[in-house]
């Protein structure tokens, strides 16, 4: 009796269990049928070896348990490597994940689309500037306090060098170098030495605007603007001039559209004004067409200058002005279905 026990037993550690199959037979065949059957011989033993055959038989059992369990995981784990790597290699790959064109360039992309097709052409410039062109030539006379509206970045080394802190260097530049008539439309980078915030930073974008010609008036310079902030923030969008103060315009004004989100009947964005300001604008003065070599009897001009980051809040109603430089995916991607 005790040889059969380890005969089984014998069996047992010889047994291969591979897979599935084999498992399922191990389990049928030993636990379910031969270890039983052995059991049940217990009462055919005589009562003085039966403590001797109860114990080898337990053992025998608890063995048969092990290998089944150990077998039991080393199948499943296999299982999982396999679901780990898929081999069907005819699958199509992944998608590449589709980026989106930033908010800022979005508005900066529509402002020259709209300008381009009433025959304004985009000329670039520096953004480390000289003095003249960020401020002398402007008409900002040296240590006139007007140059301390613009908080400026200048270097330690040099003070005749700074960041520029509007574009309206490159209205200079563009007078300098080409003669009149002249039509284009300036957006970049600009500079302030501000304290980061919710509604200023110290780089944001701008774009200038700039017409030169015989007889050009301010008629011209409000119908501009209007068709402007008709085309960008709809038909029914209205303007307004405020008067105001530039060094390098005479007369000057504040531009200001009709709420874009209450259509001006008053609302928390606009403040209960029904007004949204958008830039700056005038006529250029002519102290400033004579620095860049512009005959001031013959030609006259207009000049205007509005914020992207600006123009891109009210446009997605976008409360804070970091969220432009944080580069928050989950902000990027929200303007992925715009494809200007
Ligand atoms: N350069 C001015 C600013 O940054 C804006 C402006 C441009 C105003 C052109 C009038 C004409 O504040």
């Amino acid at each position: 009796m005790l040889a059969e026990v380890a005969l089984l037993k014998e069996k047992i550690a010889q047994i291969e269990i591979s897979d599935a199959e084999a498992l399922e037979s191990f389990r049928v065949g030993i636990l379910k049928k031969e270890i039983p059957a052995l059991m049940a011989r217990l009462r055919d033993v005589l009562p003085e070896d039966r403590k001797s055959f109860g114990l080898a038989i337990n053992e025998l059992k608890e063995l048969a348990q092990n290998r089944f369990k150990i077998a039991q995981e080393q199948i499943e784990a296999q299982k999982v490597r396999a679901d780990d790597q898929p081999l069907d290699l005819t699958l199509p790959t992944l998608a590449n994940a589709l980026g989106s064109v930033h908010p800022l360039s979005l508005v900066k992309n529509r402002i020259i689309e709209i300008f381009e097709r009433i025959g304004f052409h985009v000329a670039d410039g520096p953004e480390i500037e000289d003095d003249w062109h960020n401020f002398t030539a402007l008409n900002f006379p040296p240590n006139h306090p007007a140059r301390e509206m613009q908080d400026t970045f200048f270097l330690e080394k040099d003070p005749d060098i700074a960041l520029r802190t509007h574009t309206s260097s490159v209205q200079v530049r563009l007078m300098e170098s080409q003669k009149p008539p002249l039509r284009a439309i300036m957006p970049g980078r600009v500079y302030r030495n501000e304290a980061i915030s919710a509604r200023a930073h110290c780089i944001f974008h701008q774009v200038e605007g700039l017409y030169i010609d015989e007889q050009v008036s301010l008629l011209d310079l409000k119908q501009t603007l209007f068709h402007f902030a008709r085309e960008m923030f709809g038909q029914n969008t209205q303007i307004r001039f405020r008067p105001s103060f530039f060094p390098f315009t005479e007369p000057s004004a504040e531009v200001d559209i009709s709420c874009n989100i209450c259509q001006g009947k008053g609302c928390n964005v606009c403040k209960y004004s029904g007004w949204l300001e958008i830039g700056g604008c005038g006529m250029v003065d002519p102290n400033v067409l004579q620095s860049c070599g512009i005959d001031a009897e013959k030609y006259t001009g207009f000049a205007f200058g509005m914020g992207i980051e600006r123009m891109a809040m009210l446009k997605y109603q976008i409360r804070d002005l970091r969220l432009f430089t944080e580069n928050d995916i989950r902000f990027l991607r929200q303007f992925r279905s715009q494809i200007h």
